[in-house]
């Protein structure tokens, strides 16, 4: 059972850590919990999922895809299963802020080896892959980072 706190925690951590964000896209983001605590601290959220009950936030009841026009500069999810992997790929198209508390892996993977292939993902994409913990019981480690500098500079042109 997941734990019920794992929003607010979820939404104080992405506000200390990513002070600078105002636009956030909230992919798996089931009935719409974690808008609704962004939303509370100042963020502009929109939440991606297919649920047709859910809390009255902006909310895309629909997947979300990697050619989702970006308007967002932080994409996060909470348990998103399998959005994860998505998730760390649109961060690192769009050279973006992300953070994501995985749960289950959408390949077979277990746990642990399960963080180690999201955190070489990001890497791999040129991204952070920082690690925490939210105080919480069951999956609450978070890997969370942004564009690294030194892929960012391969992406600048003098000529
Ligand atoms: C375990 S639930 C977590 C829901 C919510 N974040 C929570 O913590 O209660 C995983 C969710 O991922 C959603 N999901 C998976 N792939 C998705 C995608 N590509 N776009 C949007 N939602 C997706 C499912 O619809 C489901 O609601």
């Amino acid at each position: 059972m997941a734990d019920k706190r794992r929003f607010e925690l979820f939404a104080t951590f992405l506000t200390e850590r990513f002070s600078g964000a105002r636009r956030v896209f909230d992919v798996a983001g089931g009935m719409g919990r974690l808008n609704e605590a962004l939303t509370r601290r100042g963020l502009e959220t929109t939440t991606f999922d297919l649920r047709h009950k859910h809390l009255p936030v902006r909310y895309e009841e629909r997947p979300f895809g990697i050619s989702e026009p970006c308007n967002a500069d932080l994409v996060v999810g909470m348990h998103p299963d399998g959005a994860t992997r998505l998730i760390i790929a649109y961060a690192a198209l769009h050279r973006i802020g992300y953070a994501v508390v995985p749960c289950c892996s959408d390949n077979g993977l277990p746990y642990k080896p399960w963080m180690r292939h999201l955190a070489e993902l990001a890497r791999s994409g040129g991204l952070e892959a920082n690690e925490a913990l939210l105080p919480m019981e069951g999956r609450a480690r978070v890997l969370y980072g942004g564009p690294l500098a030194e892929a960012f500079a391969t992406n600048i042109s003098l000529a």
